[in-house]
């Protein structure tokens, strides 16, 4: 055995190790005590490593020394999740039903908030779904987005979260918790599991997926509130044929559900009470977070559009929208309409409402866009999904040339040419039986997406590029990438091994300041405790 495999046969042990101490504390019903347990102290606090925009070793190209001790934490037997899977397309059926037969989401909605209002009224909680968190004039969140698919690209990004978990409040997650559709039972090993060790409460808004199940483990297991399971109750032929087809939620038996919460019963891992609705707003310190749920097509309903213009604008503090819908994405506006008139959009650029920023997951990667508005304000939109589901290309995002927002101020992670780069490694994998026939090297595909879209690569500089990678560039990266086959290639294209470019951020408010950062992580031994950060913003008020 040679010293890297003695190396890397101590790491497997120790985590091992780790892992066994936490499932036996579990299973004797005591909850793990500390994050500390996991990581090692030394490399916690030691500065982050270089992004990828500085180095090849920060994309996770190289040095990386392969997978992290996450390995050995994603559950025996787990089959990476394959959208390609029949069965996966099938469960997530609901989806095409909603768009195509009539969306039941609002009627649902109205069923659950007409629920948690009870709840708030029989308990004397907040009726318009508002709750603290943080100190008085400071607050320490992490955010990631569209976590649950359960398997290695999930569990890769735990040990950076832990390391970055220092003094924080509590994890927001920014949609779609469960994949493929939301499931109950599915929330072993995509919620509690995952993030056991993270010793903070988790609040959450919805996405599609979770949906797809009309929200029921969503709100047993974030909200802690149940109800019968119904297939939609539409008119007509439309109606009758979305409750023949339409898939409904499953059900956890009480012992499964006291099992699973067990996994993340800590005093500091609850909200007490619980997280009040779908939809919310926080008081964390200076700031105002407000949460939105777009259901299943990205819609609010016009008691939710009533209710966010009332949280928005009755609270003067420097606010953050939380929604599963981002209003600006891959270089184009979305403003989520509202049901009756109106949009998301509308409200957070309202100077009564005072938003500095709207994050979304929905589609995961990391995209940040600081948009001057007229009257002189600049709001961040962020797209913040690479939190553990497949790899959305950023390659397919054309120039951003708008007239409030220039490709100088744009930002991504993963680079273009990094995403280019990966997707063609996976072409090449997968069509050309691994030959290189497709596959470009990093700075190939930085140099080629310079040309493309007339910009200097971010990392190193432009490299000649042969016949063979400008063809192989020209086939893979064809722009823009919204119909037909390449709609569906992220999805098709899902990998498990490093660099696997997924992010988080981590936001800290204090009385005058709110500094964001996003970090990177490639899933490699070399950065998992010290994940590059590569983007950072703040707000000053
Ligand atoms: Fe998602």
């Amino acid at each position: 055995m040679d010293e890297q495999q003695g190396e890397e046969e101590a790491r497997r042990r120790r985590a091992a190790e780790l892992h066994r101490a936490i499932d036996e504390s579990v299973a004797g019903g005591k909850p793990p005590s500390s994050p500390r347990e996991f990581t090692d102290q030394q490399a916690r606090q030691a500065a982050a490593a270089p992004s990828s925009r500085e180095s090849t070793a920060g994309a996770g190209w190289t040095d990386c020394g392969g997978p992290g001790r996450w390995e050995s934490d994603v559950p025996v037997g787990t089959r990476p999740l394959s959208w390609l899977r029949p069965s996966v397309l099938w469960q997530s059926r609901n989806d095409i039903i909603a768009r195509r037969l009539g969306d039941p989401t609002d009627t649902a909605r109205q069923a659950w908030i007409e629920r948690a209002r009870a709840r708030a009224e029989a308990t004397g909680t907040a009726p318009d779904f508002t709750f603290t968190l943080g100190e008085a004039d400071a607050v320490s969140l992490l955010l990631l987005g569209d976590t649950g698919e359960g398997d290695a690209s999930q569990y890769a990004v735990v040990p950076s979260l832990l390391a970055q978990a220092d003094d924080v409040h509590a994890a927001v997650v920014c949609s779609d918790l469960i994949y493929p559709t939301g499931d109950s039972g599915d929330y072993r090993d995509k919620f509690y599991r995952p993030y056991r060790a993270l010793q903070m409460p988790i609040v959450a808004v919805p996405g599609n997926h979770d949906w797809y199940d009309g929200l029921h483990g969503f709100m047993l297991h974030v909200c802690q509130l149940e109800a019968p399971t119904t297939p939609p109750a539409g008119r007509g032929w439309r109606g009758w044929l979305s409750r023949r087809l339409w898939r409904v939620a499953g059900v956890v038996s009480p012992s499964d559900l006291e099992h699973m919460r067990r996994l993340r019963s800590a005093p500091g891992q609850l909200l007490d009470p619980p997280q009040p609705a779908p939809y919310f707003a926080i008081d964390a310190g200076p700031l105002r977070l407000v949460g939105i749920d777009t259901g299943i097509l990205g819609t609010l309903d016009a008691e939710q559009g009533r209710w966010l213009a009332r949280v928005s604008r009755a609270d003067e503090r420097p606010k953050i929208l939380l929604t599963g819908k981002p209003l600006l994405v891959d270089g184009r506006q979305k403003p989520c309409p509202i049901a009756g008139g109106g949009s998301v959009d509308d409200i957070v650029r309202d100077p009564a409402a005072n938003y500095v920023a709207a994050i979304g997951g929905d589609i995961h990667n990391y995209q940040r866009y600081p948009v001057s508005l007229p009257d002189g304000r600049t709001i961040q939109y962020v797209v913040s999904g690479g939190g553990g589901a497949f790899m959305h290309a950023t390659h397919q995002i054309p120039r951003v040339d708008l007239p409030f927002v220039s490709e100088a101020d744009f930002r991504c992670y993963p680079l273009r040419g990094d995403s280019l780069a990966r997707y063609s490694q996976l072409y090449d994998r997968r069509l050309a039986r691994g030959r290189g026939l497709l596959a470009l090297s990093p700075a190939e595909a930085a140099s080629y997406m310079g040309e493309l879209l007339g910009l200097q690569p971010t990392r190193g500089a432009r490299v000649p590029l042969g016949r063979r990678a400008r063809r192989a560039a020209k086939l893979i990266q064809p722009l823009p990438a919204t119909r037909g086959f390449h709609r569906f290639v992220s999805e098709a294209f899902d990998w498990n091994d490093p660099p696997l470019f997924k992010s988080f951020l981590r936001l800290d408010a204090g009385p005058r300041e709110l500094r964001v950062r996003c970090f990177g992580v490639s899933g490699c031994a070399g950065t998992e405790d010290t994940p590059p950060v590569e983007d950072e913003f703040s707000v000053r008020w």
